[in-house]
């Protein structure tokens, strides 16, 4: 039987393995363009829960079968992690310049472009977003699952990913969209890298066809659930305790859950994907059983 804290524990265990990574990974403060590099760190390193990085493990533990432990399929896993918080980091920054949802309080300290300027903040995105493809390139895995891993990456993150999702968040405010419109452009900008996070954990541990699939289904409806509960956290989360701006969406004219379900239904909205993800997990018996932590994490996170 495991404890009730264990998932916790693994997870804040796995946040900050990656967090002592990604301050070994990245460029130093010292390293020329000093400014450049220390604004990246201050993207990177300022907090976060570190979400997408601790589904690449859960999904990677709930595969990796006899290779469990293996020092190749941690270190593939290490770079994953790692490339996802980069690229998430990154869509950070560029969310909140002025230009698009101009915040300027994230992770509890001044957004990048408050903090530095708006030049710094374009190009530590700029800089953040080819370095994690940098790093997945350097995945101990056959060459064809890097290749696959970045292409992985660079959809999640694209114009039919992250990017296209923004954009149409963008083009959306004031309007009222449909529930379909909406799930669309949730599952793009949020949906897309988390769902990547869980392929990759998949791919790193060289994941069955099946076990593929399952993480599949996890990751969507994952992905979606997280952006319901962020809509709804907008709502319901003070900016204390959400480290950014609490009720930034209505003041914008953000069209989001809450606006189209009321929080009610947004929270039902929640919990059944919640249990489309763990249904999903079914298949993979109680190696998932780390993923289906996450989930619950994620649904009853409280920033
Ligand atoms: C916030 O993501 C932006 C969304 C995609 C909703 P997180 O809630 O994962 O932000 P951090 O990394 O914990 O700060
Ligand atoms: C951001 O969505 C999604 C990204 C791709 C960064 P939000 O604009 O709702 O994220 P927050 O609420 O500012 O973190
Ligand atoms: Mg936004
Ligand atoms: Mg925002
Ligand atoms: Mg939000």
């Amino acid at each position: 039987m495991v404890h009730a804290g264990f998932f916790s524990d693994w997870i804040s265990d796995r946040a900050r393995h990656v967090e002592r990574l990604l301050d070994v990974f990245l460029p130093g403060s010292d390293v020329l363009p000093e400014r450049l590099h220390e604004a990246m760190r201050y993207a990177v390193l300022g907090g976060g829960k570190r979400v997408r990085a601790v589904l690449v493990y859960a999904a990677g533990k709930a595969c990796a079968g006899s290779a469990q432990g293996s020092g190749a399929v941690d270190a593939a896993l290490d770079r994953a992690a790692a490339a996802v918080e980069l690229v998430h980091a990154y869509s950070l920054v560029h969310d909140d310049l002025p230009c698009m949802d101009d915040d300027t309080l994230r992770r509890g300290r001044p957004t990048l472009h408050v903090q530095y300027d708006e030049a710094t903040a374009l190009l530590a995105g700029d800089a953040l977003q080819p370095l994690a493809f940098d790093w997945l390139a350097q995945m101990p895995v056959a060459p064809g699952q890097v290749v696959e891993a970045i292409r992985l990456l660079a959809r999640a993150a694209g114009s039919q990913g992250m990017a296209g999702g923004q954009a149409i968040d963008l083009e959306s405010v004031g309007k009222v969209l449909t529930q379909y419109e909406l799930q669309r452009m949730h599952t793009l900008k949020t949906g897309a890298l988390l769902a990547a996070s869980v392929e990759l954990g998949g791919l790193a541990a060289s994941a069955t066809a099946a076990e593929r699939a399952a993480l599949g289904a996890y990751g969507q409806a994952m992905g979606l659930a997280f952006q319901v509960v962020d809509d709804v956290l907008d709502v319901t989360g003070d900016t204390a305790q959400l480290g950014k701006t609490a009720g930034k969406d209505a003041a914008d004219n953000k069209p989001t859950y809450v606006a189209l379900l009321g929080l009610e239904g947004s929270c039902a909205l929640a919990s059944q994907l919640h249990q489309q993800a763990l249904d999903a997990l079914k298949p993979l018996g109680d190696a998932g059983r780390l993923l289906a932590g996450v989930a619950d994490f994620i649904v009853v996170r409280n920033n």
